[in-house]
């Protein structure tokens, strides 16, 4: 796997994201493994990925199942120089990069779901967890966390609703392979027009193309304060702009706030 998965990169002339391959068959949290490579020296562009997770890990600390066979966990070591409150963004950047190769290799309308849920026709089937490791006030490594439901034939009662597949959304297998590498493809590219600016300003007009929320009604949750607006898009720091019944227009910031459609999941 780890071979194929090398090949189909260098044909698709990747440079960096994915220039090293780690392929386990059972590994806890590829985030974890990559973590502990990164803390090695592990390089930046470095692919750690697996067939089965035993222990994957969501956002909140809730966990997210990878079964055998079907799923894609993969996490990427960046070192990227940066200011360490300007890494968030690069989850947007990689929730860009997933919705836009899951539409090149599946012709699926992959949206998303602010910040960086990728969503098929309006479920989820791909979940990022960012981890930042900061040395002496400066980022050492980041590593993006990225699940996908390639070929899951069926969810649990609980998420019916809110998750899918990309075998349920085209109605047939999707070869993983193809998947990794146009991520791999098209994280390089947002990564680069991301870091040209350190904000998305590069990126921003491709995102809010395909953002599922916008022009929507949204509830926000912060703590303390939640209210209900229509999501317009997303300023140069990847902030969600929201206008409010008044009129007002709101940013708000992804950290612990959750948005959701008033609804339905998006
Ligand atoms: C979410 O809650 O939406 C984020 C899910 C992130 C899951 C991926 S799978 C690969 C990587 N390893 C983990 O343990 N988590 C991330």
């Amino acid at each position: 796997m780890e071979q194929e998965i090398l090949k189909t990169l260098s044909q698709m002339n990747v440079k960096w994201a994915g220039k090293h391959v780690v392929y386990l068959d059972t590994v806890d949290s590829t985030n974890e493994y990559a973590k502990k490579l990164a803390r090695d020296g592990g390089v930046h562009g470095l692919l750690v990925t697996a067939d089965y997770q035993s222990g994957g890990k969501g956002r909140r600390g809730r966990s997210w199942v990878t079964p055998p066979g079907t799923a894609i966990a993969m996490s990427l070591i960046l070192r990227p120089d940066l200011a360490p409150d300007r890494a968030s963004m690069l989850t947007l950047a990689a929730g860009l990069a997933v919705a836009e190769a899951i539409r090149k290799v599946t012709g699926l309308p992959a949206m998303l779901k602010w910040p960086n849920d990728v969503v098929v026709n309006g479920k989820k089937v791909t979940g990022i967890l960012t981890e930042l490791s900061m040395k002496e006030g400066e980022i050492d490594y980041v590593v993006i966390g990225i699940g996908i439901n390639v070929n899951l034939a069926e969810f649990p009662e609980e998420l019916k609703g809110t998750a899918t597949s990309l075998l349920l959304e085209t109605g047939k297998p999707v070869d993983r392979t193809a998947v990794i590498c146009g991520v791999m493809k098209e994280f390089e590219t947002c990564y680069e027009r991301f870091m040209e600016y350190g904000n998305l300003c590069g990126i921003r007009q491709d995102y809010e193309k395909i953002l599922a929320n916008k022009d929507q009604a949204v509830r926000v949750l912060e703590p303390g304060n939640e209210y209900t607006g229509v999501a317009r898009g997303i300023d140069d720091l990847g902030q969600l702009l929201v206008e409010k019944e008044d009129g007002t227009q709101t940013k708000v910031f992804a950290g612990e706030v959750s948005v959701r459609g008033i609804y339905r999941y998006v």
